[in-house]
């Protein structure tokens, strides 16, 4: 089974209006809800590629109510933990600009996070846990770290997608993937990436800490993997941009959901690009056609 984990999970109350005028009453011409998180994400990909899932947080009230609901209706299968406090709104203005108004998110009790890390018992030897996005604003990056210990204790795997010092703690523990954006590399070692071989440089020390695969992507420059001895590069296939937001979590999402069919991870670097890219090019999450549409154009060089 593959779990995903999305802690602190949102509404995205997405707001667009051609022109925003601050201190002023706007009248926004769309608006819309839409069931946020990274893990979440996650889950609608692997749903669509037909690999079992189930996701794994926090929800609650109204706003958990409503998250529980729509994933139900998408067919995505959660076992989220309960909580008292309201799971986040966060508010994404699309104007001339993108303004996000991201919350910190709920607090927890002690009793409602005993009750999370219970439902790690359910994991079994081969299992994969995907851990994405951050915490909550009063846990600490340990918590990341005795989750990952349950995993590991259970001879299952994990896969990382987080930022920071929270991913770099976790790299002796050897995850399986991790995912950081070019960005997210340079800034993790506190340093500006200036081409190619500095980029890779990086990503081979991610390698060296623990990280048996290390994807790296780029956007619309698209991505690079190391893998077994291998590294690997693709340019992102052609398309309209329409909302990249979740490009990244479609990527891992793909890559794990066709890594652990073949352990091929060329063929499963396809997937991640193809999904990267198709949630890029539409509103939301990527279906499985538009997934399909672009895997033709998808050709991966071997470049060691
Ligand atoms: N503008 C784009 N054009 C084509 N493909 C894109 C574009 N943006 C993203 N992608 C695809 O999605 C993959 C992941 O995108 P990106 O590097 O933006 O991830 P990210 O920053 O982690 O995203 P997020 O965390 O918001 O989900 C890229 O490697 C690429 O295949
Ligand atoms: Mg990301």
């Amino acid at each position: 089974m593959i779990y995903t984990v999305t802690v602190n999970p949102a509404i995205d109350y997405i707001i667009q209006t051609p022109k925003l005028n601050l201190g002023e009453v706007n009248r926004p011409q769309y608006t819309n809800f839409i069931a946020g998180g990274k893990g979440i994400n996650v889950s609608k990909i692997l749903n669509q590629l037909d690999r079992p899932n189930i996701a794994w947080g926090f929800l609650g009230g109204f706003t958990g109510e409503f998250l529980k609901t729509t994933l139900s209706d998408e067919q995505i299968h959660s076992d989220f933990t309960a909580i008292n406090a309201n799971t986040r709104v966060n508010v994404k203005l699309k104007s001339e600009t993108e303004t996000e108004l991201n919350a910190a998110g709920p607090r927890v009790t002690a009793e409602e996070l005993a009750d999370f890390k219970q439902k790690f018992d359910q994991v079994q030897a081969g299992d994969i846990v995907i851990f994405s996005g951050s915490l909550l604003p009063q846990l600490t990056n340990d918590f990341y770290l005795e989750l990952i210990d349950l995993v590991v204790a259970k001879q299952a795997q994990f896969a990382i997608d987080t930022t920071g010092q929270a991913l770099l703690d976790t790299l002796d523990k050897q995850p399986l993937v991790i995912k950081p954006n070019h960005h997210e590399l340079a800034d993790l070692f506190q340093t500006t990436l200036h081409d190619d071989d500095e980029l890779l440089t990086s990503a081979e020390k991610l390698h060296e800490l623990g990280a048996h695969h290390v994807l790296i992507s780029m956007a619309g420059a698209g991505a690079y993997l190391l893998a077994e001895g291998h590294v690997y590069h693709s340019a992102a296939p052609k398309g309209t941009v329409v909302n990249s937001v979740g490009a990244g979590d479609s990527m891992l999402a793909g890559y794990i959901g066709e890594f652990t069919k073949h352990h091929d991870p060329e063929l499963a670097f396809k997937y991640g690009l193809a999904c990267g890219s198709a949630t890029a090019f539409t509103e939301n999450i990527a279906t499985l056609n538009q997934i399909n549409q672009l895997l033709p154009q998808i050709i991966i060089d071997r470049v060691r």
